[in-house]
């Protein structure tokens, strides 16, 4: 279970994100960068999000904290922004929040050195759970006291859009020649050897035990909540002993 907060105040829209995150305080003091149910994306963006952030922590990966977020839209009835407020109207009842990295900067490659046993395991993980979202073009990596944290897990595990063809999706190469760390000479197989024999059922349990019900009702096919957080573990788990074998970087695209 992630900590149930409640929004008490939105501070301001993070305007880089395509989403339209926005910053809020909660009834806890603390601040979230929020990613909002009633974003065009979908819940089940924030399902990934839930599963990759949880995922990436408990293989020793630094991911921002999670938790839920219970917003009453009524604190955005001042909010001048029209698309603002009505994200926010869209969004009442359980969001998803991150624990805000104050005076974080975005990873620039040609101002940060990452080495690379830490490049591969961001790599490898990316592989693993299918991140399309890590390029140079767009890294969502975070600098923040002079080390990496992963952001923005939204747009992997393509396959939770067709479950009919998760397998077979799944089963898919990964290419990262467009990754952002795939100029720091990722050492992919030192990651898998100890990345992954940690993803375990047990692991991924827990990982997947996380995701709030609400956002696992009335998928087409399932009964219930927990065989949908089945059906997420399976192809991570299955993954997790090859996928090194399929990651594809390409010199020289760049
Ligand atoms: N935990 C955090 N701490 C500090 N800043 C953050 C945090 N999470 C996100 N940001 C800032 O907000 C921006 C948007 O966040 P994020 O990439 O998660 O949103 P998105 O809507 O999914 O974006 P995208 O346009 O990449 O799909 C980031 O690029 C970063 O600058
Ligand atoms: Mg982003």
């Amino acid at each position: 279970m992630l900590k149930e907060v409640t929004a008490t105040r939105y501070i301001t829209p993070l305007r880089e994100g395509g989403s339209l995150p926005g910053l809020v305080e909660a009834d806890d003091l603390g601040t979230y960068v929020m990613k909002f149910t009633g974003a065009g994306q979908g819940r089940k963006t924030l399902v990934a999000e839930v599963v990759c952030g949880e995922l990436a922590r408990r293989l020793g990966l630094r991911v921002p904290g999670l938790v839920t977020i219970g917003l009453d839209p009524v604190i955005g009835l001042g909010e001048p922004d029209q698309e603002v407020q009505e994200l926010l109207k869209a969004s009442g009842g359980l969001n998803l929040g991150m624990d805000y990295l104050s005076r974080a900067i975005g990873f620039d490659a040609l101002a940060h050195r990452v080495d690379p046993e830490e490049a591969g395991r961001v790599v490898w993980f990316d592989a693993l759970v299918n991140n399309v979202d890590r390029s140079w073009r767009n890294p969502n990596l975070l600098v923040h006291h002079g080390e990496l944290w992963l952001i923005d897990h939204g747009a992997t595990m393509i396959w939770h859009h067709n479950w009919p063809g998760a397998q077979a999706s799944a089963d898919r190469p990964y290419d990262a020649s467009d990754h952002a760390l795939a100029p720091f000479g990722p050492d992919i197989a030192a990651a898998a050897a100890e990345l992954g024999p940690r993803v375990t059922p047990e692991l991924l349990a827990e990982v997947t035990a996380a995701i709030p019900d609400v956002w696992l009702r009335d998928e087409p096919g399932f009964d219930s909540p927990d065989e949908l957080r089945r059906a997420y573990a399976r192809p991570l788990l299955a993954r997790a002993a090859t996928v090194h074998e399929r990651i594809r970087i390409q010199e020289g695209t760049k």
